[in-house]
């Protein structure tokens, strides 16, 4: 786990340090002359070295190893993320390594990359070994930040590192077997994650979920032998909040499809379906930490899309907590199923604003690649937020519509509602239309992460498998809150 990294502030490389501690040097892409060690210049030129984002380069100088790491022509705070990364990979086997790469920015600019590097060097060299007899990967050991900058650059590190672990604790999840994170299981990590960060968080078991009439999560947890839950975590400020804000993730713990079966290659991820949740309760893990004075509640349906005796078969029509009925014609649209339970109930809270994030569908891969969030959503200035805040913290999002005129797509000929369109086009799109129908005209936002919530490659800090998108955009939103204005 990040959090046996130990990443301090200190002004100067510390003298008196053993041999085998690693010392990166940040360089400037043309000024290697001016930023590496005259020793090593000569040497770094010839290997190539040009001192591009995220280059690095070992190099020995007689006392300890020093690590070239290229900082770019005009180092943007913004490509700490990825220099950190950089530079915790080149010394997983080294016992220490301390970076003194920040000096080439402007001290305003250092504050930001400090908490960019602390989340690259963490996130960068983040493993799932837990399932391996003997794990292979080699972790970070510890990482010593030196920056003049005082107090304010130690502080922006120390919650680059919260930041961090709270993102790792949405890839832990993500990452996790549908078979050992059944819906109860996920539902406890929760309430353990929760607590530790001072959040009040309320479990319903299936006998809750049947009293409060979550049709839709019942519907899709019929084919399951595992019982659903829905978790509902607060951070309540009491009298002091400026506003409120519900969250909700999809927290589908494995997705078979149903009855309307996936094909085996698709199946392969589905334990990602939970990513929505996973990002929903890492976002909320730092709320106490970055939004202190906001009123937060979050929401998250848990079951997997099983094929039971019993499964819900197609046809069948689903009441949603809201009253809303929805005609099931393909099982596996069952995302949106589960999001109208939940959905209902954040707007039951009058919130200001609601945001949910769900792997929902393969159509926003199609469309946006698979690096890419869809952003979609009934309130302008809320969109632009959002957008805003991935565009700050490093996250791919693009804004997609909601077109009227698809609307009459999803009509049911003898429910409210039906699961899949009529027409095959703009399937992320009648999946946005299908849950803004549950949002009872509340400001709110939909992040659809089928494709970033889960990576195939590592690339600047994510690893392969699960990535913890969204914790980071969604914390950024909250952290920066203020009123919308009326529209
Ligand atoms: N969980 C999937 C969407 C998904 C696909 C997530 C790929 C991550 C990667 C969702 O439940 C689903 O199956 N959607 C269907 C919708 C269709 C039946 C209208 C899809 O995308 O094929
Ligand atoms: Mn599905
Ligand atoms: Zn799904």
């Amino acid at each position: 786990m990040p959090s046996t990294i130990s990443i301090e502030h200190g002004a100067a490389i510390p003298s008196g340090l053993d041999d085998d501690v690693l010392i990166a040097i940040g360089v400037r892409q043309g000024q290697l002359e001016t930023d590496a060690p005259d020793v090593v210049a000569a040497f770094a030129a010839a290997s190539g070295f040009e001192g591009k984002v995220g280059q690095t380069l070992l190099t020995s100088s007689g006392e300890s190893a020093r690590l070239l790491v290229g900082l770019g022509e005009e180092p943007k705070a913004s490509d700490f993320r990825k220099i950190g990364a950089a530079i915790g990979t080149a010394s997983l086997k080294s016992p220490a390594v301390v970076a003194d790469v920040l000096e080439a920015l402007e001290p305003a600019d250092r504050v930001v990359a400090a908490s960019a590097l602390a989340q690259g060097l963490i996130l960068g060299t983040y493993r799932f070994d837990e399932y391996q007899a003997t794990p292979e990967s080699v972790k970070l050991n510890e990482a010593l930040i030196v920056a003049k900058g005082g107090a304010k650059v130690g502080a922006a590190v120390a919650q680059g590192v919260e930041i961090a672990e709270a993102v790792a604790f949405a890839r832990d999840m993500v990452n996790m077997p549908g078979g050992d994170l059944i819906p109860k299981e996920f539902a406890n990590r929760a309430v353990a994650a929760g607590k530790a960060a001072g959040l009040d968080v309320e479990v319903w078991d299936k006998a809750a979920i049947k009293k409060a009439k979550l049709g839709g999560l019942l519907g899709v947890n019929k084919g399951s032998a595992q019982e659903p839950r829905l978790v509902i975590m607060r951070h309540n400020p009491e009298g002091k909040a400026k506003g409120k804000v519900a969250l909700v993730g999809k927290g589908l713990t494995f997705d078979a499809g149903g009855l309307s079966i996936k094909p085996a290659g698709s199946m392969e991820t589905m334990k990602n379906d939970m990513g929505g949740g996973a990002a929903v309760i890492g976002a909320m893990l730092l709320v106490p930490l970055l939004a202190p004075k906001l009123e937060v509640t979050a929401f998250i349906p848990m079951t997997d899309n099983m094929l039971g005796g019993d499964a819900m078969r197609v046809g069948d029509v689903l009441t949603a907590r809201n009253g809303k009925t929805m005609e099931v014609l393909n099982t596996d649209a069952e995302g949106r199923l589960i999001l109208s339970d939940a959905l209902s109930l954040a707007a039951e809270e009058k919130p200001d604003a609601i945001l949910d994030a769900a792997t929902l569908t393969g159509a926003c891969m199609v469309a946006l690649g698979d690096r890419m969030a869809g952003v979609m959503g009934n309130n302008e200035e809320l969109v632009q937020r959002v957008l805003a805040s991935a565009q700050d913290q490093g996250e791919l999002a693009w804004h997609l519509p909601l077109p009227e005129h698809l609307r009459s797509t999803i009509d049911s000929d003898i429910a409210d509602l039906r699961n899949i369109a009529t027409k095959p086009f703009g399937g992320s799109l009648t999946a946005g239309l299908f849950l803004q129908e549950f949002v009872d005209g509340i400001p709110w936002v939909h992040l659809d992460i089928a494709g970033p919530a889960f990576s195939s490659a590592a690339w600047d800090e994510t690893t392969k498998g699960g990535t913890g998108y969204g914790v980071r955009t969604i914390a950024g939103v909250l952290a920066s809150w203020s009123k919308l204005s009326a529209s």
